[in-house]
């Protein structure tokens, strides 16, 4: 099984009791990834809605092709603290990198659990720079590269340690937290790893937040300088930890 964020995701949500059937909330879906993992998880007897307050993003998301039941997965745009009530209930509610973002994480998730059904689950994966990044040896281009990244979010003004305190934010928000589970994506001298795409994806945001200036960063080369960091060392390097939760609605 590759180490990608992914598999956390698809591991984390099956663990959490994601499965064949269930109605299913993505909240903060951004351009789907996760809200079409959810649909081939509910399957073609499951239901689920992907909910966002971007405009644009939400675009992106309906475009692509369904895996399997074309009236799943569908879309709406809202933030997440007013979902309208002719949503319903849900068996779970989910969202990735998205609490992160709030300024009142507590009144997120309960805005939140309002849509998930007694008994029901929240579920939530969020990342946390607590311990990251981490190596024996040097990497001074990795952590450069993760430090763009890690001041355009902040930023953006998000919380960089919101794993910590997923457990806390759930328990205050009036949930019973079943499993909180952290890990880290290990980038070995041989493994593929997007970094530089990464940051490609993101350079107007590192531009327009003056993280970093385009001569710094010098894109078209960063990818292929990455991976001869990497390849001339034998150590490892971790540069994000992935933190993910679920808990229930029991009152
Ligand atoms: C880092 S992206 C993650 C997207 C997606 N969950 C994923 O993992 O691929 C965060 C997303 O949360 C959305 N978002 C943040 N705060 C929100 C809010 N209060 N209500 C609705 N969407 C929100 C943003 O618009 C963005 O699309």
């Amino acid at each position: 099984m590759s180490n990608t964020q992914q598999d956390f995701t698809e591991r984390l949500l099956i663990d959490a009791g994601i499965c064949g059937g269930m109605r299913v909330l993505d909240v903060g879906c951004g351009t789907g990834d996760v809200t079409y993992l959810l649909a081939r998880l509910v399957g073609n007897t499951g239901v689920v809605v992907g909910a966002d307050h971007d405009v644009r993003t939400l675009s992106i998301a309906r475009q692509r092709i369904a895996p399997q039941h074309y009236d799943n997965p569908t879309f709406i745009e809202s933030d997440l603290l007013s979902l309208p009530e002719s949503l319903g209930e849900f068996d779970a509610v989910v969202g990735r990198r998205v609490l992160m973002y709030q300024a009142d994480t507590v009144a997120a998730v309960r805005a939140i659990a309002k849509h998930v059904k007694l008994d029901g689950i929240v579920v939530f994966q969020e990342h946390d720079t607590t311990l990251v990044p981490a190596s024996l040896d040097g990497f001074p281009l990795h952590k450069r590269a993760q430090g763009w990244l890690q001041h355009m979010i902040e930023r953006e003004g998000a919380d960089l340690h919101i794993g910590f305190n997923l457990h806390r934010i759930f328990t205050q928000a009036g949930l019973a937290v079943e499993e909180v589970r952290g890990e880290c994506l290990i980038q070995t001298p041989n493994c593929a790893y997007g970094l530089g795409h990464i940051v490609r994806a993101c350079l107007p945001r590192i531009l327009a937040h003056g993280v970093a200036t385009a001569d710094e960063v010098a894109i078209e080369t960063l990818q292929e300088r990455l991976d001869n960091e990497r390849s001339q060392s034998q150590a490892i390097y971790i540069g994000d930890m992935l933190f993910g939760a679920w808990a229930r609605k029991l009152q």
